[in-house]
């Protein structure tokens, strides 16, 4: 059933430009214009709505981080990000104004399902982005967005983050689009490059190798430090995660600009820093962090896009780059590199990948 790769994870890694596609296509027509029937909100409550309240645990959170970014940016709407089991616990502003979409692979992690069930109880309209037809979530939304990546069994997410935050930037397209927020021929050319993204994260895939021998390189590491700014943070965040449940190294993500307000003090001659480094106007700033993390004498791998690696070879030890895209769809892509690092180190230390120690697939207690 693993169709020939040592594990679920490789698998399902492997299964990502698929689940991009399938997610994505269906919801296109023949001109490139997004359909979304799972959006039911009217143009006037959409032009209603105050704020969006993105609900989530986990992997899910941070495609919420991501999808924070694209909605904003997309439709000028504030948008929150909250961590689901923190949400009810300190009375929410939410009303018959709010949009609240609960975010779940599974759609039966318990945080989020209560998290949901509040936000309706006090007259938000709930929309959900899952990949279980019919699970709880699902059940209780009254829009449901899902995600085809197919049946995800490693316990560590990869394909599942990716088309969630596929869904995310559709949303925020669809509603761009009927509250005029952007001109239809904008969102034709982000949808255009929406279109590119398997066959990019096809790319990375095919050139693996270079990942799987870094990692190889790494497995003495106590500790990893991941960095990043704007979209790029969020990004760090995901890959750190990754490490730490699959390969049980201990690992911090910082927003990069941060790092001189504390952790830099961890740091040490050979210590890991994974630097994310995708987007353009943020790219100076990155350098610059990353010069002060060098002159500790840190070991940095920097995961930057194709036209920025050739510069961003002087300022890292080893570079990975991406195919380029537009900034703002850069995670689809800069995450792949840190899936693949985190599952060679967790193969490379003997970890048990598909079902690392003390985890469960669905978390269904609060
Ligand atoms: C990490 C991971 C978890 C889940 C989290 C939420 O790789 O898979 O952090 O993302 O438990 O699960 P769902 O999305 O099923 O609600």
């Amino acid at each position: 059933e693993k169709g020939g790769y040592e594990h679920f994870m490789l698998k399902e890694m492997y299964e990502q430009p698929k689940a991009v596609r399938d997610t994505l296509m269906p919801r296109l027509d023949d001109e490139n214009r997004i359909l979304l029937d799972e959006l039911s909100l009217t143009p006037e409550q959409l032009n209603h709505l105050k704020k969006i309240i993105i609900i989530a645990c986990g992997t899910a959170w941070h495609a919420g981080l991501v999808g924070k970014a694209a909605i904003e940016k997309f439709v000028r709407i504030p948008v929150e990000v909250e961590i689901a089991s923190e949400f009810r616990y300190r009375d929410p502003f939410v009303d018959e104004r709010t949009l609240v979409i609960a975010v779940s692979q599974s759609g039966e992690t318990a945080d989020t399902l209560a998290a949901l069930r509040e936000a309706k109880m006090k007259g938000a309209h709930v929309m959900t982005v899952t990949n279980v037809v019919g699970s709880r979530i699902s059940r209780e939304a009254q829009d449901v967005f899902y995600t085809w990546a197919g049946p995800e069994i490693a316990v560590a997410s990869t394909k599942a983050y990716i088309t969630q935050v596929m869904a995310l930037y559709l949303i925020g397209l669809k509603m761009a689009e009927l509250r005029a927020q952007m001109p239809q021929e904008e969102i034709t050319k982000i949808v255009q490059e929406l279109k590119e993204l398997p066959s990019k994260i096809q790319q990375i895939l095919d050139h693996q190798e270079k990942i799987k021998e870094l990692a190889n390189k790494q497995i003495h590491q106590h500790h990893a430090f991941y960095i990043g700014r704007g979209l790029d943070d969020y990004t760090a965040r995901e890959g750190s995660l990754k490490l730490k449940e699959i390969s049980y190294v201990h690992s911090e993500a910082i927003a990069a600009g941060e790092l001189k307000h504390g952790t830099i003090a961890l740091l040490e001659k050979g210590t890991l820093v994974v630097a994310m480094a995708t987007q353009e106007p943020l790219y100076d700033k990155m350098v610059s962090n990353m010069k002060e993390v060098k002159a500790r004498g840190a070991y940095v791998i920097a995961v930057t896009k194709a036209s920025l690696e050739k510069e961003m070879q002087q300022s890292a030890d080893v570079v990975f780059s991406v195919p380029d895209t537009l900034d703002i769809l850069s995670p689809v892509l800069s995450v792949v590199p840190l899936q693949l690092f985190s599952y060679y180190m967790a193969v490379a230390r003997g970890a048990d990948v598909d079902k690392p120690k003390n985890l469960a697939k669905s978390v269904t207690v609060e």
